[in-house]
């Protein structure tokens, strides 16, 4: 997190913004390869832009937002990259550890972490205790995260029990965001109009926002600007 103060958009409603807000952060390749360098520089501006963003998240006052930062998919790509990106999450997470709790942020994690390299569990287990009692924000990363995946693993949590779920909620608490509620707005940067295995159960009544800026590039205005459009919809949960 970072102390930037931004000014609000005039046409920018404080009282109506969405709960909760999750991001799939694309294009930090596509950033990076624009401006002649290495994909993983282009992971690092998406981390320091990470911190940007969750603060004026915060600053906002809206309670809970998640982050995809890898996907059960994202295993495909090489090496180097997966490893550089591990290596960025777990700095983000260690450096800064006790501003989280200073600001009163939880951070949790939807997805099998304990499959990433131990270095990189270890700094989650770390925050996760740290900060289980802040109250004031909640911040979630996915990472070894899939939608898809998660729904079985609730599946097979279920046949475990050995009864029929009773309604969707009981469905709800065996995934990984059991504590909390779904995205109401669900952003993507970088052109791609993709959901990409996110949230698949959570989102059924999400807004969605697709931007053609990359993750890197993607600031607070335009983030001000994405709020505003959400503000602009008539959500109506299949009533008329
Ligand atoms: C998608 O861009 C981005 C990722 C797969 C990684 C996201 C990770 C970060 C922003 C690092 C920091 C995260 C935390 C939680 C500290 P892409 O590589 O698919 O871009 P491209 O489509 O242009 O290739």
């Amino acid at each position: 997190m970072t102390d930037g103060k931004v000014r609000i958009n005039k046409h920018l409603d404080l009282s109506r913004l969405p709960t909760h807000i999750a991001i799939i952060m694309d294009g930090n390749g596509r950033w990076a390869t624009r401006r002649g360098l290495p994909r993983n520089m282009g992971h690092k501006a998406g981390c320091e832009n990470l911190k940007k963003i969750i603060q004026h998240i915060y600053d906002l006052g809206i309670r809970y937002a998640t982050f995809f930062t890898f996907s059960t998919e994202n295993w495909k790509r090489p090496k180097d990259e997966i490893d550089g990106i591990f290596n960025i999450v777990r700095d983000y997470l260690n450096e800064d550890a006790e501003q989280f709790v200073e600001k009163g942020a939880k951070i949790m994690v939807s997805g099998d972490y304990k499959k990433l390299p131990s270095d990189l569990v270890s700094a989650i287990d770390n925050i996760v205790e740290k900060t289980k009692n802040c109250e004031k924000f909640t911040l979630n990363l996915a990472i070894n995260y899939g939608g898809r995946d998660e729904i079985l693993r609730g599946v097979n949590q279920a046949i475990e029990v050995g009864k029929p779920l009773n309604n969707q909620e009981d469905f709800s608490k065996l995934l990984y965001s059991a504590d909390i509620p779904d995205p109401d707005f669900v952003i993507r940067t970088s052109g791609e109009m993709r959901v990409s295995n996110f949230m698949l159960w959570q989102m059924a009544y999400s807004e969605f926002y697709f931007t053609k800026v990359y993750w890197p590039s993607f600031s607070p205005r335009d983030l001000q600007k994405a709020l505003i459009d959400y503000q602009g919809r008539k959500r109506r949960f299949g009533k008329i």
